[in-house]
């Protein structure tokens, strides 16, 4: 039997506006758990975990939500408002995020042990990386005449896709970071398989959120 369209409507809203919430609820959630097997300031390597789960858990999602029609804590907000909380929230993850970086560096040179030779520790790198250049991407969208030839609307669609790629590398290299040894062996059963859901459960509603404003309507449009 098919719902009368304003029920289906209402529906398909009430249940993105629940996913929204469940989205900001796993964003600042996966930290907080985070935080509880790393106690922060134990040692030095315990604040890896933290400033990267802050930064690609917490600040970026929420960096990404502020456009969300239906679960942004802006919504009535003006855009010009939104987009400067976005790069601020931005640039706090990316500060969050280099930190992060250099303090596992730093351990790891300290204790004598290689770079970069596990899955977790190149694709963070990468992301780290991938970043920095997504913020240098944003600086020209606040200058658009920075670069003449492209048009705003191309230079947003191109911003919002390469972002979505950083936000799902981010998503992947805090997944494998839940791989390595020192959490399995801290946090074990139900409560890593919770755990790992919460960026999966962050990108399906950035993947969506994104899709949504700009690859379906810009392709629709041509
Ligand atoms: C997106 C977020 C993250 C990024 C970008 C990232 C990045 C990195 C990088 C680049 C390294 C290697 C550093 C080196 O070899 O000098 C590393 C190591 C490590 N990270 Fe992360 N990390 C992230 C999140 C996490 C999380 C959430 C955890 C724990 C749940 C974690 C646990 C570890 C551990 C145990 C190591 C040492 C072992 C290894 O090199 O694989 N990381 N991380």
């Amino acid at each position: 039997m098919a719902l009368p369209g304003e029920v289906e409507s209402r529906l398909y809203r009430a249940l993105r506006a629940a996913s929204g919430a469940a989205a900001h609820a796993a964003a600042l959630g996966f930290p907080a758990a985070v935080a509880l097997p790393a106690r922060p300031g134990s040692s030095l390597f315990s604040w890896h975990p933290l400033l990267m789960a802050l930064a690609f858990s917490f600040l970026l999602t929420e960096a990404l939500l502020v456009f969300s029609p239906e679960s942004s804590p802006l919504r009535s907000f003006s855009r010009k408002v939104k987009v400067r909380v976005h790069w601020a929230l931005q640039l706090l993850a990316l500060l969050c995020a280099l930190l992060g970086l250099g303090i596992i560096s730093y351990n790891k040179h300290l204790n004598g042990k290689a770079h970069f030779v596990t899955w977790h520790g190149l694709t963070g790198l990468l992301t780290v990386l991938y970043t920095c250049m997504q913020c240098l991407g944003g600086v020209v969208l606040l200058y658009p005449k920075l670069v003449k030839n492209w048009t705003l609307a191309k230079l947003k669609l191109y911003h919002a896709t390469s972002g979505l790629v950083g936000y799902l590398l981010g998503c992947t290299s805090l997944m494998l970071g839940m791989c390595s040894l020192w959490f399995t062996t801290s946090v074990t059963g139900v409560s890593w398989y919770l755990l790992m859901l919460c960026p999966i459960l962050t990108s399906l509603v950035i993947m969506n959120q994104v899709s949504n404003a700009y690859l379906y309507r810009k392709r629709s449009q041509h």
